[in-house]
């Protein structure tokens, strides 16, 4: 196996919209690297669909304090109060930012950005829907990911694609830890690669493979997660997943919130809008918790529509069919592609499906990644984006909150690490860094196991699917994680059969299951200790909030000896107090 060594002051892991924003920031000022698994236009910035909101207030009024207000009820009063404030304070540059980048904005008549109504986006702390979200059709994320990656070309970005990182480096013990780079896997040749560098920044995005029915793509396995967990640092609140309502029924392929924001509707199999009861101000447009939970009791209470009742339909033929071609063409395609159905005459059957992470490596607002509730940093280690937990979301994310989270808190990342480099000594890790990659790969690739890959990771996807998603039990909790504890055994006998050098998925693949298989853990074990519905953690024997016992941030440790133990640490207030969730 070939080792190449390189030296940067700051790698960038994944080029998502996070890692590309951070990359702007730092581009030209030290000498950084961006290492994606992909190609960066492949990244999943580019499926989301309906847009990245801001109170810009051109189309009605509104500020950016009942943007704030907004999403720390829609959080389920989880969400740190300081952090969210500086999301949405910045949220306005943020979007004028990349105009003046590039992006497409969809335009108003006069030619300004135009913005559409999204779940739980309210005028006035909840008085009705609000315009908020800056949108370009339904390719919005495309276009984001597009525009940053043209920046970085024209900074000439140094760009390492199809180089997966499979660890993380650090130096010194205890207090005097600090981050030392990276070692990679070049896809094409089966090299191995050492960045050594003061600063990592990863942005690697979310986990929802971990889940059959989802919207994420094969990628999203959790690979920055998953690699910090193994190497020490905890990850905050695991058990807060988020499921969008309309995924394509079987499918689980998103089709964008934006199609209810632009007038569409939910109705069960009765023909009615079930919406109304559950939210009766906001209707369709309530939060996705809510929304993913009215669905999932229609169905359960026999009002599904279908053969076996079990979907809903997102019902857009009322809506004028040139709006559906201006505003919604792309989603309006995939149920023209995956469902034969013409949505401008029939209803789109959807269900739940797993879309977002709230959870992640824990940050504070620089991007920084702190290991406790003090506070505490490694020097050098940063996350940005779904991989992060900063945390805005807290146990509920607003729909667009996540398109600004990239590029408002990629951009702080990569400043506060381009800061960093510039003040400390390159670190003295060198040959050798690369040895207990390569004895994995070595070991995987001589293996005589008997357990396959790709059934461990089905056999996870439909357990966490069917016992830990959109309401959740200790029965059913408990079943997950006895699957869980077994299948993470079977890991331990795997079998790789491609032993090439060249492209071999086989081999990532296994890597990467490896993270699922932690990260389910660490959901799993959450969600049974928190007794308590918070957001888009339901449980069925626990159906309140209980700020008494609950209102804080979990902590997940993976131990050495592959089990989860847990600790809490306190949410940050400010001044909306928590109250009822009602829309
Ligand atoms: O529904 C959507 O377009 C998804 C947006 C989001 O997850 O923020």
């Amino acid at each position: 196996m070939n080792v190449h060594f390189h030296s940067y002051d700051a790698v960038i892991v994944g080029a998502g919209g996070a890692g590309l924003r951070a990359a702007i920031e730092v581009a030209g000022s030290v000498r950084t690297a961006v290492l994606t698994k992909l190609y960066p236009t492949r990244s999943h910035t580019g499926a989301a669909q309906g847009g990245m909101c801001a109170a810009l207030a051109n189309v009605e009024e509104d500020y950016w304090e009942w943007h704030a207000f907004d999403t720390v009820k829609g959080s389920d009063y989880l969400g740190d109060q300081p952090a969210i404030d500086i999301m949405c304070r910045e949220a306005i540059d943020a979007v004028i930012d990349l105009e003046h980048m590039g992006m497409a904005f969809s335009r108003t008549p006069q030619g300004r950005i135009d913005q559409r109504r999204f779940g739980g986006h309210t005028r006035n702390h909840g008085e009705a829907p609000v315009r908020r979200s800056c949108y370009a059709a339904d390719r919005t994320g495309h276009m984001i990911l597009q525009t940053l990656y043209q920046q970085c070309v024209a900074k000439e970005v140094n760009f390492f694609n199809e180089f997966q990182v499979f660890d993380v480096l650090f130096e010194g013990e205890g207090k005097d830890r600090r981050t030392a780079g990276v070692v990679a896997y070049e896809l094409e040749t089966g090299d191995l690669h050492v960045f050594t560098s003061k600063g990592v920044l990863f942005a690697t995005g979310g986990y929802g493979k971990m889940f059959r029915v989802s919207s994420n793509a094969h990628t999203l396995t959790g690979d920055g997660p998953g690699l910090l967990f193994k190497r020490g640092i905890p990850m905050q609140d695991l058990e807060f997943y988020q499921f969008h309502p309309t995924g394509i029924y079987g499918f689980g392929i998103l089709l964008s919130e934006a199609a209810r924001g632009e007038g569409g509707i939910l109705r069960n199999g009765l023909g009615e809008r079930f919406m109304e009861r559950v939210a009766p101000t906001v209707k369709d447009l309530a939060p996705r918790d809510m929304v993913s939970r009215a669905i999932h009791a229609e169905i359960k209470e026999g009002r599904g529509a279908g053969p076996s009742k079990d979907y809903i339909y997102l019902d857009l033929t009322h809506l004028p069919p040139e709006q559906i071609d201006a505003k919604l063409p792309d989603i309006t395609d995939f149920a023209r592609t995956y469902l034969g159905i013409e949505p401008k005459k029939d209803p789109i059957p959807i269900q739940p499906t797993a879309h977002y992470a709230m959870g992640g490596i824990p940050t504070n607002v620089h991007g920084e990644v702190v290991i406790d509730g003090e506070g505490t940093i490694v020097p050098g280690l940063y996350a940005a984006g779904e991989c992060a937990c900063v945390s805005v979301h807290g146990a509920n994310r607003l729909g667009t909150n996540s398109l600004l989270d990239i590029v408002v808190f990629g951009r702080r990342g990569g400043r506060a690490m381009a800061d960093y480099v510039t003040s400390v000594d390159h670190p003295t890790i060198g040959r050798g860094a690369e040895e207990p990659v390569k004895a994995r790969i070595e070991e995987l690739k001589a293996g005589s196991g008997t357990e396959k890959v790709a059934e461990i990771r089905s056999t996870l996807q439909e357990a966490m699917t069917r016992d830990a998603s959109v309401v959740r039990t200790e029965e059913s909790l408990l079943d997950s994680l006895a699957t869980i504890e077994d299948l993470k055994k079977r890991y331990t006998q795997i079998k790789i059969d491609d032993k090439s050098d060249v492209f071999n998925y086989d081999l990532t693949e296994a890597l990467e299951l490896g993270h699922l298989l932690d990260l389910a853990h660490g959901l799993v074990v959450g969600a049974l200790a928190r007794k308590e519905s918070r957001g888009a953690h339901w449980r069925d024997d626990f159906p309140t909030r209980d700020d008494k016992n609950w209102m804080k941030h979990t902590l997940a440790h993976l131990e050495d000896d592959g089990s989860i133990r847990l600790d809490y640490k306190p949410v940050i207030g400010g001044k909306y107090e928590p109250m009822e969730r009602k829309y």
